[in-house]
């Protein structure tokens, strides 16, 4: 392996459209030095998101908020920039782009960021034209490879769900076996293999309280083992 051998796809204008339309720019909470175009009202979103793409059952739409992993990873990357700086790096999951610009801002050499949601690969774009960065992103799935060749995989609130948990763990690895560093966020989610990650930092973060079921998540950044 070495490199991803996924196939990329871009968001269409239509996608950066929908984005824009439904999200407001602001500074990020506990984040301040990265702005977001964020949503007000998730349940609100995520049915004009199925009325939109004329389906039902799709993802919520990740992509508008801030979540509490992703903000735990860009405060501990902007906080610690030595982690990123010249160097090349992946945010994967990347939702609404907020760990990328934290890279980004940090010094990092080159950002990638990586989606399966169109909407989120806009929202990226968008993010790092706010923030006055540049952040490759992609619409792939790139959980077959290792993530080469960047050099530190970042990402942020990825082991919510069972079935995605048992792909993030071996790509993550397998990333760290070619000797990437890899850091993730995460805010005690059921599926996060926590023997395998040494915690870096602990905050409490503000998150929004109709996606969570609380005002304020303690939230770990965690380093994985070698
Ligand atoms: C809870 S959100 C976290 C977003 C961002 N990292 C943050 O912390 O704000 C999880 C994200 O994982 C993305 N995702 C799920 N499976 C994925 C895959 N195989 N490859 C890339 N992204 C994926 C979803 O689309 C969603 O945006």
């Amino acid at each position: 392996m070495g490199n991803d051998s996924a196939t990329v796809r871009q968001a269409t204008s239509a996608d950066t459209e929908f984005v824009r339309a439904h999200t407001v720019p602001g500074p990020v909470p506990f984040v301040p030095e990265v702005r977001l175009r964020m949503a007000a009202d998730a349940i609100a979103l995520w049915e004009t998101t199925e009325r939109d793409r004329g389906r039902e059952g799709l993802a919520p739409p990740f992509w508008a908020f801030p979540w509490a992993g992703g903000v735990a990873v860009a405060r501990y990357v902007l906080d610690h920039p030595e982690l990123v700086a010249g160097r090349r790096v992946l945010d994967l999951a990347a939702g609404s782009g907020l760990v990328a610009v934290a890279a980004a801002l940090s010094g990092a050499a080159a950002v990638r960021a990586a989606e399966i949601d169109a909407y989120a690969v806009a929202s990226i774009a968008v993010n790092a034209e706010l923030n006055g960065v540049a952040v490759a992103a992609e619409l792939a799935d790139v959980l077959d490879g290792d993530g080469g060749p960047d050099a530190v995989v970042l990402a942020g609130d990825v082991f919510y769900e069972r079935a995605m948990a048992a792909r993030f763990l071996p790509f993550l690895e397998r990333a760290a076996a070619r000797g990437a560093t890899v850091v993730v966020g995460d805010p005690g989610r059921a599926y996060l293999p926590r023997g395998r990650f040494t915690a870096l930092a602990e905050y409490t973060v503000p998150v929004a309280a109709d996606l969570e079921d609380a005002a304020e998540k303690a939230t770990t950044v965690w380093a994985l083992r070698g």
